[in-house]
């Protein structure tokens, strides 16, 4: 009986292919809706300041190859070059610069390429719009810890121009041992509250933390900046 065979195989098949499509399809809209928002002012700009600013780079001064990166709206201005295409982030240069391989690639040498989760979070804020939103949140400073609250500051607003490899006045907040040295001494603190001229102002050019964010860094190192 061949024609049966036949039959049997196709409807087999069919059913293969639509399961498939189907699966692909609720994989694909369940990426889209579990997709965090990105707010620009929280998530985004620090990692321009902190990342592309330097002396030589695009700062407002310098504004190299004429992108300057430190603001909303020096951001958008690059819209015209395709520096950002709202909603396209594979069209958009300044995405593109931050994935190309060879010489083009952001940040040059010899300052270290971001990370993935920068890259994405990147990505994200361009797909979602590029929109120039924020957010504020309620901080627990009961549970304040190095690893879950104090690193991920310090990793999005310091460490690209203090990291191991390019650190500012010698300063590295690459790790605890090294973070410890200005918690200890006063500088950490000191610089980014901003309130006394014993310090250079931190972020370098860059906005003011946010009041969360230097409540959590008091707090740790007020509880004795542990290793936790
Ligand atoms: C755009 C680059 C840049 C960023 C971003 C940046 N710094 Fe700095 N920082 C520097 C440079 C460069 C120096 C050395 C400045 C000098 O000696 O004139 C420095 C110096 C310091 C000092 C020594 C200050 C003093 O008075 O001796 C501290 C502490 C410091 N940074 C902490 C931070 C912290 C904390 C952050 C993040 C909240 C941060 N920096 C972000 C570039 C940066």
């Amino acid at each position: 009986m061949p024609n049966l065979k036949f039959i049997y195989c196709f409807f087999i098949l069919v059913g293969i292919v639509c399961s498939t499509v189907l699966l692909l399809d609720a994989c694909t809209k369940e990426s889209i809706q579990s997709e965090k928002t990105i707010y620009f002012q929280n998530d985004v700009l620090p990692i321009f300041q902190s990342n592309c600013t330097q002396a030589g780079c695009h700062n407002a001064k310098d504004k190299a190859e004429g992108y300057d990166l430190t603001s909303y709206e020096s951001i958008m201005a690059s819209k015209k070059s395709k520096g950002i295409k709202p909603g396209d982030y594979k069209n958009s240069s300044i995405y593109e610069s931050l994935v190309t391989g060879g010489p083009d690639l952001m940040p040059a040498n010899p300052y270290n390429p971001l990370s993935d989760a920068q890259i994405t979070t990147i990505a994200l804020w361009i797909k979602q719009g590029a929109l120039n939103n924020s957010t504020t949140t309620n901080v627990d400073l009961n549970n304040v810890t190095y690893t879950l609250s104090v690193k991920p500051i310090l990793d999005t607003y310091c460490k690209g121009c203090h990291s191991s490899s390019n650190a500012g006045g010698n300063i590295s907040y690459e790790d605890y041992t090294n973070t410890q040295v200005t918690a200890n001494n006063g500088k950490l603190l000191g610089s980014i509250q901003q309130l006394s001229t014993n310090y250079k102002a931190m972020p370098q050019g860059g906005n003011k933390l946010s009041d969360n964010n230097i409540a959590i860094i008091q707090k740790w190192i007020s509880n004795g900046s542990p290793n936790n």
